[in-house]
């Protein structure tokens, strides 16, 4: 709050594609897809015109004891986006997904009777990985390991563990991409410890956003579900960020060629126009839950707003749209373009270090300099980046660019010039 005492939050009066127009009259390229979930950039005609004919049918209505034709189809297009995870639930946003998917996966646990040490039910355990990110609630704060967010709240925590030595790339052409057999056995040892009470690993699957949009290895998802599977623990996968083609498939798990137990889908699911979330879950779950009704096997979980009717067609006509606009062959080309007009901006202005991307998404540190901790050097660059007409929002001292995966080559160049501009006003290079 302080900060807009002397730079003032950005007043918005309209958005069309990648563009934010302020009140002011300055125009503004949103570098962030608005927190990464303008998946097609603003105003999509076809999304504005699916929400106006649901508007004119009904709103919304509770999806308990009810259907409709929307969400009947959309559920099935959405269980036909990985192989076994045909079943849906619907949550209102991303965190609330997470929490739903480790519910599931603690209560399948406990209804599968996982025995812990001693013979006696272990409390269940729960891992994730270093850098991560799924949330601002009390346990999804747990699972991420970005101190900044859940230091105040280390007292809600539910204790969790985490998988350190992740071995990161800064593409798919790193021999890690591939190959990761060296990193494996300290990363294996430390899942062994975690036996016989894991019950879950929660992971953000290739692409950890805002844990500073990091990269890593397919090879090690590879690896991490082969474990998973053979010792009876799930995988839950948040592809809340990396879902709907971020990454350059539909699905990042795709990179690897895995399907976990369970799968957790915001932000691109409505293109970002309505809050919605939905987790898919394996039919074997699924059948764990499928029982009469007062037998400890229901799963009594609502949230108000779950399944809602708009955000439920303006979902479908997204799908609709990732195939008619080919959006993941798109992202192919975005990702190209995007790497050279960043690597152009790492030697423009010798400022960045630790080039790093897949798909949709490019990233670097700031270094030198003017850098260190305390200097907020990534924030001095946002705010130069506004003044010469982009919302590139930085991750501490990252820089990233993250657009809508529509995104017309004009806008990289124009935001190429923009960051290399911000970064020399900063750090005067
Ligand atoms: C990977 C990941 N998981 C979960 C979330 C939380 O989603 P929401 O902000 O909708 O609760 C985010 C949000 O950025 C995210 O990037």
């Amino acid at each position: 709050m302080k900060d807009y005492e002397d730079f003032p939050p950005l007043e918005i009066s309209s958005a069309a594609g990648c563009y934010l127009h302020l009140a002011d009259g300055r125009k503004l390229i949103d570098a962030v897809s608005s927190w990464w979930c303008k998946t097609l950039g603003h105003g999509h005609p076809r999304l504005k015109a699916a929400l106006t004919r649901q508007a004119e049918r009904f709103e919304h209505v509770i999806l308990a004891n009810t259907t409709n034709d929307v969400i009947a189809r959309l559920s099935a297009r959405l269980g036909s986006l990985a192989p076994g995870l045909s079943k849906v639930f619907y949550a209102g946003d991303g965190s609330s997904a997470v929490e739903v998917a480790v519910k599931l996966a603690v209560h399948a646990a406990h209804l599968r009777g996982k025995r812990g040490k001693r013979g006696k039910r272990g409390k269940p355990k729960l891992m994730s990985l270093e850098n991560g990110y799924h949330g601002e609630t009390a346990l999804t704060l747990a699972l991420g390991d970005v101190g900044i967010y859940s230091d105040p709240y280390r007292d809600l925590a539910v204790e969790t563990a985490r998988l350190r030595g992740l071995p990161y790339v800064a593409s798919t052409a790193d021999p890690l991409w591939a190959d990761c057999s060296a990193a494996w056995p300290a990363l294996q040892s430390q899942l062994d410890a975690q036996l016989p009470d894991l019950c879950a690993v929660v992971i953000e699957p290739i692409l950890q956003g805002a844990g500073g949009m990091r990269v890593y290895s397919a090879d090690f998802l590879r690896r991490l579900r082969a474990w998973t599977a053979a010792h009876g623990v799930f995988l839950i996968a948040d592809e809340i960020l990396s879902g709907f083609g971020r990454t350059g498939t539909m699905l990042a798990c795709e990179h690897a060629g895995v399907v976990p137990d369970l799968a957790c889908l915001s932000k691109g699911l409505t293109a970002g126009w309505l809050p919605m979330s939905a987790v898919l879950i394996s039919e074997s779950i699924y059948a764990d839950f499928y029982a009469d009704y007062g037998q400890g096997r229901d799963f009594l979980h609502s949230n108000t707003y779950a399944g809602n009717a708009l955000a439920a067609a303006v979902a479908l006509e997204a799908l609709d749209i990732y195939r008619d606009e080919k959006i993941i062959d798109r992202v192919q080309s975005q990702s190209v373009a995007l790497r050279a007009a960043f690597a152009r901006v790492q030697s423009a202005t010798g400022r960045l270090e630790n080039l790093r991307g897949i798909g949709g998404v490019v990233a670097a540190d700031l270094c030198g300099p003017g850098t260190e901790k305390g200097r907020r050097a990534g924030y001095c660059v946002y705010r130069e980046a506004v003044e010469r007409g982009a919302l590139l929002r930085t991750l501490g001292n990252t820089v990233y660019w993250l657009l809508p995966l529509n995104a017309p080559d004009e806008v990289i160049s124009d935001l190429e010039s923009i960051t290399v501009q911000a970064i020399a006003a900063t750090l005067g290079v």
